[in-house]
């Protein structure tokens, strides 16, 4: 084999690379089919290998060239613009365009702090976030992530960003049970803002339902409303990281929909531009709008690609593909599929702890123990055996980042296909699961 010259994330690893794909599956270069179970890392939303993007692409190209978004604009940029605010809950919003999930976040906290400083709250600079909440991979960004395996070597560089503990019910880090625990964890909040000082406080950011550091948590009914009201109470800005829950991805165009909410900005990724192009967006409610528009009027930030007309382009079509085959609508009953499917198949398996999720998201937490839900020694790698299994059989996995159980092991795995699966794939998916599962159980016999 030809020594490759990319530094991959793994330098002892193999990577393969496919020659296609169609719909829900990737083809490698034998011919050999793979269902994405999770559409990459829950980015493909309309499926592989869609000849309208490549059209719209070679259609658009001229009026797409570079232009440097702090000096003009496109017209893609504009309409995408506007084809976001007209499904977001944050009234008459903006959007600020970027690349990827990471520079979303990254311009949401700079957005947040900038929104203090134009209301003359130049004090306000601390983001508050959750244990086991992903937010990028920027210094910034993995500074408000509570994932200890990927921060723990760069945190010299790390800003300080107080944390709170997760709404995880399953493992309450509390040890408390809901609903008598008056959703004590929500209340963290309160607690860790006057322990910081309000004044001091510029933002609390949290995905709505838990992504890759757990796989699909969903929190309690109140949870967000509790969040909101603290929020309020000190002048704290609330950001939503709906890179990888938003889009349509749990049922609702955004998953803070799921409870009576509004947030101050929502951060999109991933679905967005659904891996044709690198696309993402901060939005900002109205009243962030306002503090700009009333104050200096300039947003300190951008990035060379900011807005880039080709991405823009591309994230049309995606939307406009999403609404003429009326994807968001559909994946709240695919999803609802998906889970009966998913939990009748986890009965006959004794490592299953528990499957959760809200529409094409959804996960599942892996124990030693059912009864105490103790979970594998981290050494074993059950997951890593999972995916390894799985995908011999043809399933494409995402597996869980480590340590759901607050970096002491625990083992999950992520379901999140294109919203254009059907119930024969899902039938196909769950049976390639429930016989990757009866071997592992074998092996561990
Ligand atoms: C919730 C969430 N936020 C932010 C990011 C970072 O996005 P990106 O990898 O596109 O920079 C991710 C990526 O997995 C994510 O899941």
């Amino acid at each position: 084999m030809m020594k490759s010259s990319v530094f991959y994330r793994d330098l002892n690893r193999v990577y393969e690379s496919f020659a296609g794909g169609e719909g829900c599956y990737l083809i490698d270069r034998e011919g050999r089919r793979y269902l994405d179970a999770c559409g990459g890392v829950a980015v493909n939303v309309i499926g592989h290998g869609v000849e309208r993007i490549a059209e719209a692409l070679s259609k658009g190209i001229g009026a797409a060239s570079y232009v440097y978004g702090a000096a003009f604009s496109s017209t893609y940029q504009e309409e995408l613009a506007r084809k976001l605010v007209s499904v977001s809950p944050l009234g008459d919003a903006k959007v600020f365009f970027s690349s990827g999930g990471s520079e979303a976040n990254e311009g949401a906290i700079k957005m947040a702090r900038q929104y203090h400083v134009e209301r003359g709250e130049i004090g306000r600079w601390k983001v508050i976030s959750r244990w086991l909440g992903y937010h990028g991979n920027t210094m910034a960004t993995l500074s408000v992530s509570g994932r200890p395996s990927w921060r723990t070597i760069y945190d010299p560089y790390l800003m300080r960003s107080p944390k709170i503990d997760p709404p995880y019910c399953l493992r309450c880090p509390l040890g408390m049970v809901y609903p008598r625990c008056g959703l004590a964890c929500a209340d963290e909040l309160e607690r860790t803002i006057l322990m910081e000082g309000p004044e001091t406080v510029s933002a609390f950011i949290a995905e709505p339902i838990l992504g890759t550091s757990v796989s699909a948590v969903v929190p309690v009914p109140g949870y967000y409303e509790r969040i909101r009201e603290i929020c309020d109470r000190y002048g704290v800005l609330f950001i939503a990281d709906e890179v990888l829950c938003g889009y349509g991805r749990t049922g609702k165009v955004f998953a803070i929909e799921h409870w009576d909410v509004q947030p101050d900005i929502i951060t999109i990724g991933k679905g967005l531009g659904s891996g044709y192009a690198p696309l993402a967006a901060t939005m900002a409610s109205e009243k962030v709008v306002e503090a700009f528009e009333q104050g200096s009027g300039r947003f300190v930030h951008g990035f060379t690609f900011s807005g880039l007309p080709a991405s823009c382009l591309v994230g049309n079509e995606v939307f406009d593909i999403i609404s003429d085959q009326g994807l968001f609508e559909r994946v709240e009953p695919m999803g609802e599929y998906l889970a009966s499917v998913l939990r009748h198949m986890a009965e006959s398996h004794k490592i299953v702890g528990d499957v959760r999720g809200l529409g094409l998201l959804a996960g599942i937490e892996f124990v030693a123990d059912q009864e105490s839900l103790e979970p594998f020694p981290e050494q074993m790698g059950l997951t890593e055996r999972v995916v390894r299994v799985a995908e011999e059989k043809g399933l494409l996995l995402r597996q869980g980042t480590s340590g759901s159980n607050f970096n002491q092991g625990g083992d999950h795995v992520q379901i999140s296909p294109p919203y254009v699966i059907s119930e024969a794939e899902i039938d196909e998916m769950v049976d390639l699961l429930d016989q990757t599962l009866t071997d592992v159980e074998e092996e561990l016999l």
